[in-house]
C-alpha cells in the first residue's frame, strides 16, 4: 500500500505533471498564406519519408490524435494530468495531419521550435522519457530531424 501511494506521487510529479511554464498565445502570422503549395509539399514529402517514423515513435503520443495510453493512465489523478498534457501539447503543435502541422505556429515557427527542442533535448519531456524507455531521440534521429529542419527552412526562404 505504501509503495502504491509512493508510485502515484512519483507519477504525478514526473510523468505528466505540468512544468508550469507560461506560454504566449499569439495568432497565426499572415505570412503563412504566402508560402507556395509546392514548397509545402516538398517539405512534407521529405517529412513523411525521413522524419515521420521518428516522430511517430517519440512525439505522436502527445502531439497527435493518435494516442496510445500508457498503463499508468488508469490510475486516478494520472488520468487527468495526462489529459491536460495532451490538450496542451496539441494546442502548441498538432502533428496529426502531417506538414504543415497544426497548432499556434506558422510552418517556419514550428520548424524553429522543433529544432530548438531537439537541440536542447527538451522533447519528449523528461517526465515522459522516464516512463517510456526508448522514446528519447537517438543521435541519428536528432541529426535526421535537424537536417530536415535546415533544408526545410532553406526552402521557405
Ligand atoms: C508527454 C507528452 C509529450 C511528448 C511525448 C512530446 N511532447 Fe512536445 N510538448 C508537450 C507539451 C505538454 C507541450 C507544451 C508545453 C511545453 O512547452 O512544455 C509541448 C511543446 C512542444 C513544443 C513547443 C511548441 C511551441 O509552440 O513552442 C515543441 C516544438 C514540441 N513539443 C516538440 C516535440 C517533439 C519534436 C517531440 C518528439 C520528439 C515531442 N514534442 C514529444 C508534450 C509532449
Amino acid at each position: 500500500m505504501k509503495s502504491a501511494v509512493l508510485l502515484l506521487i512519483v507519477i504525478t510529479q514526473i510523468s505528466f505533471g505540468h512544468e508550469g511554464t507560461v506560454h504566449g498565445h499569439k495568432p497565426k502570422s499572415p505570412a503563412q498564406e504566402k508560402i507556395p503549395e509546392d514548397v509545402l509539399k516538398a517539405i512534407n514529402d521529405s517529412y513523411i519519408k525521413d522524419v515521420k517514423p521518428i516522430f511517430q515513435k517519440s512525439c505522436f503520443n502527445c502531439h497527435s490524435s493518435n494516442t496510445t495510453y500508457p498503463w499508468y493512465s488508469s490510475l486516478p489523478l494520472a488520468k487527468q494530468l495526462i489529459k491536460s498534457d495532451l490538450t496542451e501539447a496539441k494546442e502548441h503543435l498538432d502533428m496529426s495531419h502531417d506538414f504543415p502541422f497544426e497548432g499556434h505556429g506558422n510552418p517556419k515557427e514550428d520548424l524553429e521550435a522543433i529544432g530548438k527542442s531537439v537541440k536542447e533535448g527538451s522533447m519528449p519531456p523528461l517526465r515522459y522519457r522516464v516512463m517510456h524507455p526508448g522514446s528519447a531521440l537517438s543521435e541519428t534521429d536528432r541529426s535526421t530531424v535537424q537536417t530536415w529542419i535546415f533544408q526545410s527552412l532553406e526552402k521557405l526562404k
